[in-house]
């Protein structure tokens, strides 16, 4: 199973950071795309129907794998 307990958090560190969940299985679409501000945080799982994230814009992400921003 693909899926893990794990979430990931995702701090925008400017306004309009997209936060797109994309669908597992053949077929990878876009399936849900959170528009967050400044500051505001979303705390996101891989789950059955999403197998990747797509972030557009300034963040900060703590993964298991550590953190990371792009935002210098
Ligand atoms: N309904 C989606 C799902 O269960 C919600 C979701 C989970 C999501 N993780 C996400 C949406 C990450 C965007 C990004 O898969």
């Amino acid at each position: 199973m693909a899926e893990t307990n794990d979430y990931i958090v995702i701090k925008a560190d400017e306004d309009g950071v997209n936060v797109i969940g994309l669908t597992r299985g053949t077929d990878t679409r876009f399936h849900h795309s959170e528009k967050l501000d400044k500051n505001e945080m979303m705390i996101a799982q891989f789950t059955e129907h999403t197998s990747a994230i797509k972030i557009r814009g300034k963040a900060t992400l703590q993964t298991a794998h550590g953190e990371m921003s792009n935002n210098q």
